[in-house]
């Protein structure tokens, strides 16, 4: 049986193996430091520990001290009445003492790999889990070898510290798992909620026009208008349309950018020659508000789908215009940063309010502006700043209450060097 001694060190190892587990040190360095403990305290002996996988069969746990080619030869191992002493132990869940390893028949298969490892008897015993076997306990020694009752003592001790540290590990993992898929299940929680806001939300936005339409054609059926009248209630149902139109091509973009499913035709772009073609389809609504656009900065090229470039660019500006006084500056300058293109979209406008700044790019939130005759759905930055995303860019923006507003999209630069290659 054991001494006092013998306590004593168990329980040294016992209470270094709990600070292991309770520091979440890896289950295979917690293994490892039990079979070392009993290496130390059982001279001439070498341990190992084994781990049943899913498929039922024995995978390396621990074996500091044993030749690398015997632990690769039996990871892997099959239980069965003659698998050598671990496998016979698990196939029989009980110890199995092989005394003499050249003579035991259990060991028949195991016999050149054990002579070639130095080993001469080996004792194995299931490791019990807390439902199930779960292991196996295995001490060498070099020569044929009977267990006295103070190593079958230890070993007991041993075995029983290692059913600890594997279940430990396992209610970890448990833990861990269900962590997950409690995550899991509150992000999509989360993403169900944003989808029923957004729908909201569409609907609410989709309402106004379509209400027009049926108002309108109403008053063309049932009333008696004269030519003028007819002619406005005409405009007035164009416009919604036209407006109804506008969000469902947005709404369809953005959902397709969402989803990862807007193709981007990503090619060396003149980033300058883009900004123009924007201000140009932009300066008739900039002139009747009497609101300079201008072009400024270096010569620039980039990497981008020209097309969503020029659809991030119409949004910005034309946010710019809509939302400044008559009389001020928009400027659409050009910039590079390190490896960097850069489009700024700077305006004299109103600035927005810090505290509106985190509502900015949430879909149909125009943070409180009205939509009046030719105003938008509250789309466009989201989506300018979702293709710029989609363009391996970025779109940040700054604002100043009484200043104006700062935008900066960022897109991969191309360099000439860039444009030579094939
Ligand atoms: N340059 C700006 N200056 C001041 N406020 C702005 C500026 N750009 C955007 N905003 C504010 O942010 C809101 C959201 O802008 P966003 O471009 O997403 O929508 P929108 O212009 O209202 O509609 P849409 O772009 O869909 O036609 C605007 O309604 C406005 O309140
Ligand atoms: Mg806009």
């Amino acid at each position: 049986m054991l001494s006092g001694t013998d306590i004593g060190e168990v329980l040294d190892h016992q209470t270094a193996m709990m600070g292991e587990l309770a520091s979440g040190t890896p289950l295979a360095s917690v293994l490892e430091s039990i079979v070392l403990a009993l290496e130390e305290m059982m001279p001439d002996s070498r341990s190992s520990v084994l781990l049943l996988d899913d498929s039922g069969r024995l995978r390396h746990g621990a074996g500091p001290s044993l030749p690398r080619f015997y632990l690769e030869a039996i990871d892997g191992l099959e239980p069965g009445p003659r698998a050598g002493s671990c496998g016979t132990a698990i196939h029989l869940g009980e110890p199995v003492i092989a005394v003499d390893v050249t003579v035991d028949p259990r060991w028949e298969s195991f016999r050149q790999l054990a002579a070639d490892s130095g080993l001469g008897a080996c004792w194995s015993s299931p490791i019990r889990g807390r439902d199930e076997v779960v292991g196996t306990f295995a001490v060498y020694h070099p020569w044929p070898y009977e267990p006295t009752p103070r190593d079958t003592a230890l070993v007991g001790h041993f075995t029983h510290l290692a059913s600890l540290a594997v279940e430990h590990d396992r209610a970890a993992k448990e833990r861990a798992a269900r962590d997950e898929a409690d995550a899991a299940r509150q992000a999509a929680e989360r993403a169900n909620q944003s989808k029923s806001q957004f729908v909201t939300a569409l609907s609410h936005e989709l309402r106004t026009p379509l209400q027009a339409i049926t108002g309108f054609t109403e008053n063309l059926q049932t009333l008696d208008l004269t030519a003028d009248q007819r002619q406005l209630a005409l405009e007035h149902i164009g416009l919604a349309s036209s407006h109804i139109l506008s969000i469902v091509d947005d709404v369809l973009d953005l959902a397709r950018v969402e989803a990862g499913a807007m193709p981007f035709d990503v090619e060396v772009v003149d980033a300058r020659d883009v900004i123009a073609r924007s201000l140009a389809m932009i300066r008739p609504v900039a002139d009747r508000k009497d609101i300079r656009v201008e072009p400024a900065g270096v010569p620039l090229v980039v990497l981008a789908d020209s097309r969503r470039l020029r659809q991030v660019i119409l949004n910005l500006v034309s946010n710019a215009v809509r939302f400044s006084p008559g009389g001020s500056v928009v400027r659409v300058e050009t910039g590079t940063d390190n490896g960097h293109g850069l489009i700024h979209v700077i305006d004299q406008g109103p600035g927005i309010p810090a505290n509106l700044l985190a509502r900015l790019f949430v879909p149909f939130d125009r943070l409180g502006a009205d939509a009046g005759r030719e105003g938008g759905a509250g789309l466009g930055l989201v989506l300018a700043r979702r293709l710029s995303e989609g363009m391996g860019g970025t779109l940040e923006l700054e604002s100043v209450v009484g200043q104006g507003t700062h935008i900066t999209v960022r897109l991969r630069q191309c360099r000439v060097e860039d444009e030579a290659r094939p």
